[in-house]
């Protein structure tokens, strides 16, 4: 779990510009394919920023995540959007939602496969029949490691910033924060590079249609980006959706 000091630096150092450009795309993408959302879940949630672009379109958006400084966060941005705290590897609520999201390399977050598998099974139970499961992965062939590299937040606050890679499917993300030349805390974030296939199948498996697995989300050749994108849709019975638009294996 992020610890709450390390929330504080995540919404400060403006880590927010993934989910408002995922948003942008998200929104896009149910326009062109006239996909409409009453509801939606965004697992993972973070600072809520993608809760707040979903509820700006009319959508009753909802959000959960691990971490409670990331859901203060979130709170205090706007109060009115529901948010839990919760682990999505057992998270089930008892709505359904039209729209699933879970971004921002969140599932990276999840070491163990089985783990994944679960919350693909939870997601399966509460989303609404023909509704969308959206989510990204870090692709392995793009997560390039990084010599330390500094920020300053302002004249006190300095933030030291290092990615490795302790094995190979394994990326360590580290922030040290200084203030005034002091060292005040460090964060170790560890993150999993999945298996494409073996999520693929997962998926399959609990039940999903599989849509899209790509680097981008738009459909008209627009910028690729270092991440895979993967739409899932649960069958809602009627003849034409077993489609599958893109899949890059
Ligand atoms: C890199 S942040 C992305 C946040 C947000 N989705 C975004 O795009 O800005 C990853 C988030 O995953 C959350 N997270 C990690 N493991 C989780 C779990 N098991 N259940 C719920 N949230 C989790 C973390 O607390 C963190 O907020």
């Amino acid at each position: 779990m992020y610890s709450d000091v390390f929330c504080k630096v995540y919404n400060e150092f403006g880590w927010n510009y993934y989910p408002e450009a995922f948003g942008e795309q998200l929104l896009q993408w149910l326009s062109d394919h006239n996909v409409s959302v009453g509801s939606a879940m965004d697992l993972a949630c973070g600072t809520g920023v993608l809760c707040r672009i979903l509820k700006e379109q009319g959508i009753r958006a909802h959000g959960m995540d691990f971490s409670t400084g990331m859901i203060a966060i979130a709170r205090e941005a706007d109060p009115d959007i529901p948010y839990d705290v919760a682990d999505m590897t057992t998270y089930r609520p008892e709505a359904q939602f039209d729209l699933v999201t879970c971004t921002g390399d969140a599932l990276n977050h999840i070491p163990d496969l089985a783990d994944v598998e679960r919350i693909f099974a939870n997601v399966h139970a509460y989303l609404a029949p023909g509704g969308h499961f959206i989510f990204d992965l870090l692709d392995e062939k793009e997560i390039s490691t990084s010599e330390p590299f500094d920020l300053d937040f302002d004249e006190h606050i300095r933030a030291r910033f290092r990615i490795t890679r302790p094995a190979a499917d394994k990326v360590h993300l580290q922030t040290e924060v200084f203030e005034d030349g002091v060292h005040s805390f460090t964060e170790d974030i560890f993150e999993t590079v999945h298996d494409r296939s073996a999520v693929l199948s997962m998926l399959q498996r609990q039940g999903f249609e599989l849509l899209k697995c790509a680097h981008r989300l738009s459909d008209d050749g627009g910028p690729e980006v270092a991440t895979w994108f993967v739409i899932a849709r649960k069958s809602d019975n009627t003849a034409q959706r077993n489609k599958i638009t893109e899949v890059l294996l």
